[in-house]
């Protein structure tokens, strides 16, 4: 199917008349939203009313539905931790249509009853995740550099903060999520913040690379100590034209009422992506 073509989303429903519909469908890049402001919002937000309102005029009003929400759309929410009662203050296209959506579902909940739900998950990563997103280039720039078929790698804003969790803990929480009796939001996160450079550092040190970080704003680098290379440059045109500065989740309702208990922390989401890089590049 596609999410910007009501007849094969409507059509596939009436298929299938699935007993959970998970929307993880998007243009999931922040970066690229600004880029592709149109089609990251016909998908991202009029992606998931066709979803909804396809359950609606079918009448699968047994069918339960996931809304992959973000925490981008907390934007520049200034208190944190967040949690689900926190500010919405969206900073790009991506984190505005995924807003919409975070609405949309609320609404077909309240409205029609339906059996709704958002996640708002903060950064899921694991070895699966594209090259684009700043774990996976971090990752496998510094396997790559340290086996020598790489000379550097160039990142944006090193002092962003994330809260990064591990995509395989994320989608046991999705599942939990909708096996509740009363379809209901959940923050999902980990309550660790660290930054860019933070995950620069850990990779580094997971690799025995012993790193100096030199230099201010563009001039920032970072030099292999061993080799005396410039292994982490900074790059102009990887910063966006807005930024989210800080994010940090509190996820005490889920832990309360789902009862979840994660198997990764950041140190073990790390190792995970690394040992892959490892593996694949022997
Ligand atoms: N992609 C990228 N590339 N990001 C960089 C780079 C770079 O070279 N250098 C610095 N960054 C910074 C970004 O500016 C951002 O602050 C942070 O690293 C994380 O960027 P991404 O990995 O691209 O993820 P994201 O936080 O923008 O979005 C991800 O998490 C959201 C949940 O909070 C995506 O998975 C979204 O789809 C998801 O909703």
């Amino acid at each position: 199917g596609d999410l910007t073509d009501s007849a094969s989303i409507m059509r596939i429903l009436e298929q299938v008349k699935p007993a959970e519909v998970y929307n993880l469908a998007a243009q999931s890049h922040v970066a690229v939203s600004f880029e592709e402001p149109l089609h990251t919002s016909n998908t991202n937000a009029l992606g998931s009313l066709r979803i909804l309102e396809s359950l609606r005029i079918l009448k699968l009003f047994k069918s339960k539905f996931y809304q992959a929400s973000s925490s981008e759309m907390f934007g520049l929410a200034k208190k944190l931790p967040l949690d689900e009662n926190s500010h919405f203050s969206p900073q790009s296209p991506y984190a505005v249509s995924k807003l919409y959506s975070y609405w949309i579902t609320k609404n077909y909940r309240d409205g029609y009853g339906m059996y709704a739900c958002n996640g708002i998950l903060f950064n899921h990563e694991s070895p699966r995740r594209s090259e684009n997103f700043v774990s996976k280039k971090i990752v496998k720039g510094l396997v790559e550099v340290s086996f020598k078929k790489r000379k550097c790698v160039y990142l944006g804003n090193l002092y962003a903060t994330r809260d990064w969790g591990h995509a395989k803990d994320y989608v046991r929480m999705m599942h939990l999520i909708l096996q509740q009796k009363k379809p209901d939001d959940y923050v999902v996160a980990t309550g660790v913040e660290k930054s860019v450079k933070d995950f620069v550092n850990c990779v580094a040190k997971y690799l025995k690379i012993k790193i100096k970080w030199t230099g201010k704003g563009l001039s920032e680098c970072a030099v292999d100590l061993n080799s005396n290379q410039i292994i982490v440059k900074i790059k102009k045109s990887l910063f966006r034209p807005l930024e989210v500065p800080r994010l940090r989740g509190n996820m005490n309702k889920a832990k309360k009422v789902l009862k979840f208990k994660p198997n990764y922390n950041f140190d073990k989401l790390v190792k995970d992506m690394i040992d892959h890089e490892l593996k694949t590049l022997k």
